[in-house]
């Protein structure tokens, strides 16, 4: 049940785009993907070049045909952390609604620990996206609170929107490099053309191809991979 628990103790910072661009990295490198979207904001899918009145079949309750973009299926999940059903699927192994092979993507609002801790003990991986700004630096002792945060063997930190033309972004960096070690699994820069997608109602990957934090990306899904111990699928292999 390889779920990636997407949640920052701080807003703002990306979480919904790195989740889904990760969930397209990793569809385009052969895995089965689906993304659910776990927020009030229903955000997740802007991403995905979706229209705000799109909307995303409810994980539990949709039927009939999916909603797949860029090779991941799409869910609305906001909600489901206060559905006792929900609540009782999760703790029966065989009928876990993150059981078999598909990678389960959560996008979670910072906001939201109430999720984040039903979720956590399903989760093979917790990522926990950064910014290199103060705000974001101060909540890490908000990422598990009562675990200091060299002790977190189950998040996976990405800094996003780092820019190392502005010294304090590449302070942050360091700072966290030095803290988390290779629990920084990666770095996304900041570029424009992450908003500009996001306006025109286009994947980035269709709008700005050449986009650098598309490049970052592509890198951390394999990172990713690595963390959760899984190799190339054989569609990526060949
Ligand atoms: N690498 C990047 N470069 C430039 N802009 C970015 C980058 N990553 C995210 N953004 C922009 O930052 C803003 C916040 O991104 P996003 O909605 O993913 O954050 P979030 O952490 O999920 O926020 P929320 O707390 O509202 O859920 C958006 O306008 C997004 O387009
Ligand atoms: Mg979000």
């Amino acid at each position: 049940m390889p779920l990636l628990l997407c949640h920052s103790p701080k807003g703002g910072v990306g979480t919904s785009f790195i989740a889904a661009q990760l969930a397209i990295a990793l569809a385009e490198r052969g895995h089965e993907v689906t993304a659910l979207d776990f927020t009030f904001q229903d955000s997740l899918k802007l991403y995905f070049g979706l229209l705000p009145a799109q909307p995303l079949p409810n994980m539990v309750t949709h039927v009939g045909e999916a909603t797949v973009v860029s090779g991941v299926e799409l869910l609305a999940a906001h909600e489901l952390g206060s559905d006792p059903g929900f609540r009782k699927r999760l703790n029966a192994d065989a009928a876990s609604p993150f059981a078999g092979d598909r990678f389960y993507i959560a996008d979670l609002a910072a906001g939201d620990r109430e999720t984040k801790e039903l979720l956590l003990p399903h989760a093979l991986l917790h990522i926990c996206v950064m910014d290199p700004r103060p705000g974001s630096l101060v909540a890490l002792s908000k990422v598990q609170p009562g675990t200091p945060t060299i002790e977190l063997q189950n998040t996976a930190f990405i800094l996003n929107q780092l820019d190392d033309t502005h010294r304090l972004s590449r302070h942050s960096h360091i700072f966290l490099r030095e803290l988390v070690g290779d629990r920084l699994i990666g770095t996304v820069r900041r570029d424009e053309a992450v908003n500009e997608a996001a306006a025109m109602f286009e994947p980035i990957g269709r709008f700005a191809p050449a986009s650098v934090a598309l490049a970052d990306l592509a890198k951390l899904a394999i990172a990713v991979e690595r963390r959760c111990g899984l190799g190339l699928t054989p569609e990526a292999q060949s």
